[in-house]
């Protein structure tokens, strides 16, 4: 866990107008800034950033929040990758609690894998680029094949001489450990003989989304039939294979405006397909697909494509590759390039238009293409043909949407020209084997400790007749909670701030709001009340790591909100100070007359059911709760 001093300076040291800059052109309006907004396809600027108060909003999608909500929302990071994103941004050194020693060192682990990491690419790139080994045999290779010099930079690709240790002797010399350099794989140790991993190949660095250096993936140059033509570096404490995605860090915010994701095979097949400006693809490298990729992948897109090779071995692993698409509830179609082309040498072959236009035009649901393929081989042959049906529906069975295996099924059997009943027994079959085969393995994992918990009927919610009165009594506390006024308190004035007169009247009354996110803002004003604490502020919200209820806070405190919000829906505002008091009162006071209103009917309620001996007690109940009402509407100033 990063710590809370260092979240503190974080948020101190980040300025919310400056890290958003660096997404969005921002143009000064006001106090604020205004720009385009990253999450539509806007024409006029309705993105708003208040520096001033350290938040945006986004009046075209409705999203807001701090700055490492920004970075959650458009960088897809999650919070504490944003915050680690702030700290190296802003230069701020990250302490971390609650670890054990083991983590600790885990923790350093790592970072020092990292650093050696980060050496490797540097030097790589060095030596492609300014030395003469490395221009002559490295970048005129990757001329050859087409490359751009941007391409050439924009993916970091480098070259490692063929001296055989001249990573290891530069690394060691700079103080780097051997055993980070042997733990990434960048150095192979024998003994007291160290050898570069990568010596003689060029360099393809693999990053996270985040753009860290996770480890490399290097080519040979000459066709060699004896050595692998690509060579990768090993699982480490920061490598895993199956959990990377070739290409993401470039790709990620293509993968989310084209909402798709294009999935190829190869590292030389992302940089062609980018440099031909299909920037959303990204590659499995060489492994087949895994779930995590997948999930990697469903951060920015529902929509897969598989670019597979044409030959048998890439139809295979496309097939693969849809059922586990299918089974993690994404939309999957596929695309085959020519028999002994991939899409790397395809687009290359072709201009960028016609790639572009073949990808669109060639592109298959699955079910198409599954069927089209299994009908081919099946001829005419009926047997062949209902186990080809079979196998679709299999596919189908996977996908965990009933209304889309309802539609697939329909249109299998109008392509397969079957009849549907058929294929939905069938597939009412494979479903119930599924889910029987689950239900055994979630036994077989829980089986010692097994026990039933009856899942608890929970209240279904209805619409708070006190929503209102709770919104402004928000928009109080983290708007104006520290100013200070006399109120009126039974018969006798005190002098407190708004938020404490909004906690005592309420806390006095065991009231709570109904609306979860505004029941949670006044609790955390209550808990630092009773913690004796300063008063919370609306800065203190935007660290909240609850999206939803940091986009609550935000829209409280944004200032088109209170000239939309309430004067549409004809609240009084108070747009002067001394407005702020008596608006304190009567949202108070009107909140609890709701209330008692809920109450009173509930008290009828009960009256109209009892019997005779509970009716006295509901008739005092009643008495008294009416008596109440009287009196907080003459202190409302009306009459009911
Ligand atoms: N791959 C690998 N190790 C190998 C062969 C392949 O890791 N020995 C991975 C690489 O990520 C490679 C991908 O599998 O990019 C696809 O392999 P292949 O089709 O053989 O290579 P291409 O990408 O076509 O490479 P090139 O065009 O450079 O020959
Ligand atoms: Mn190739």
């Amino acid at each position: 866990m990063i710590s809370r001093e260092t979240i503190d300076k974080i948020f101190d040291a980040a300025r919310i107008e400056e890290v958003i800059g660096d997404f969005v052109t921002l143009k000064k309006s006001g106090s604020n800034y205004k720009g385009l907004s990253p999450f539509s396809n806007e024409k006029t600027p309705s993105f708003m950033v208040s520096p001033a108060k350290q938040i945006f909003k986004d009046f075209s999608s409705g999203k807001g929040g701090s700055v490492v909500s920004f970075l959650m929302e458009h960088e897809h990071y999650t919070y504490p990758e944003a915050l680690r994103y702030l700290a190296k941004k802003y230069n701020i050194e990250i302490e971390e609690t609650g670890q054990t020693d083991e983590e600790k060192e885990l923790r350093s682990e790592r970072e020092s894998l990292f650093l050696v990491n980060d050496f490797a690419n540097t030097f790589f790139q060095q030596q492609l680029w300014k030395t003469e080994e490395g221009k002559s045999i490295g970048l005129s290779y990757f001329r050859e094949r087409g490359m751009e010099d941007d391409t050439i930079r924009n993916f970091q690709l480098g070259y490692c001489p063929n001296s055989g240790t001249a990573l290891t002797q530069a690394a060691l010399k700079e103080s780097y450990k051997l055993e980070f350099l042997e733990k990434t794989g960048l150095t192979k140790v024998d003994g007291d003989r160290q050898r570069d991993r990568f010596w003689g190949r060029v360099i393809f660095p693999i990053l996270s989304h985040t753009g860290r250096v996770l480890g490399f993936g290097g080519r040979v140059l000459k066709k060699d039939a004896k050595i692998a033509k690509y060579l990768n570096s090993p699982e480490s404490e920061i490598y895993h294979k199956s959990k990377t995605l070739y290409g993401l860090f470039q790709a990620k915010n293509h993968l989310s405006r084209e909402d798709e994701c294009l999935l190829v095979e190869g590292y030389t097949d992302v940089i062609s397909l980018h440099q031909a400006g299909v920037q959303n693809a990204v590659a499995s490298s060489g492994t087949s697909l895994t779930v995590e990729q997948v999930s990697l992948i469903k951060r920015y897109t529902q929509n897969v494509t598989i670019l597979y090779d044409g030959d048998p071995a890439g139809i295979k692993a496309s097939l693969r590759g849809i059922d586990l698409i299918l089974e993690e509830g994404l939309n999957v179609q596929v695309l085959l390039f020519p028999d002994g082309e991939d899409p790397d040498s395809y687009a290359r072959r072709v201009s960028s238009a016609e790639l572009k236009d073949y990808i669109k035009e060639e592109k298959q649901d699955f079910l198409r293409f599954k069927s089209s393929l299994l009908l081919d081989e099946a001829g005419s042959n009926p047997l062949e043909k209902s186990k080809a049906a079979r196998e679709i529906v299999q596919s189908i069975a996977l996908i965990p949407d009933a209304l889309q295996r309802d539609a697939y099924v329909k249109e299998c059997a109008r392509v397969l020209q079957m009849d549907e009943k058929v294929l939905f027994s069938e597939l009412a079959q494979i479903r119930k084997s599924k889910q029987k085969r689950e239900q055994q393995d979630r036994r077989r994992e829980e089986s010692p400790k097994m026990e039933v918990v009856e899942e608890e009927q929970s209240a279904i919610p209805t619409s708070s007749e006190t929503f209102k009165q709770e919104e402004a009594l928000c928009w109080l506390l983290l708007n104006y909670g520290d100013r200070i006024y006399t109120f009126e308190a039974d018969e006798e004035e005190v002098e407190e701030s708004v938020a404490e007169h909004i906690i005592t009247e309420l806390a006095g009354d065991e009231l709570e709001f109904e609306n979860p996110s505004f029941q949670k803002i006044l609790q955390h004003f209550v808990d630092a009340f009773d913690r004796d604490e300063k008063i919370l502020k609306a800065e203190d919200f935007l660290k909240e790591e609850d999206a939803e209820l940091l986009s609550v806070a935000v829209d409280l405190v944004s200032e088109k909100y209170e000239l939309h919000n309430w004067s549409s829906r004809k609240i009084f505002i108070p747009e002067k100070d001394a407005y702020i008091k008596a608006y304190t009162q009567e949202s108070v006071l009107r909140f609890k007359e709701k209330k008692i209103a809920q109450l009173i009917q509930e008290a009828q309620r009960k009256f109209n059911q009892d019997d005779d001996a509970q009716r006295e007690q509901q008739m005092q109940m009643l008495n008294r709760l009416t008596t109440l009402r009287i009196k907080i509407n003459k202190k409302l100033g009306r009459v009911v």
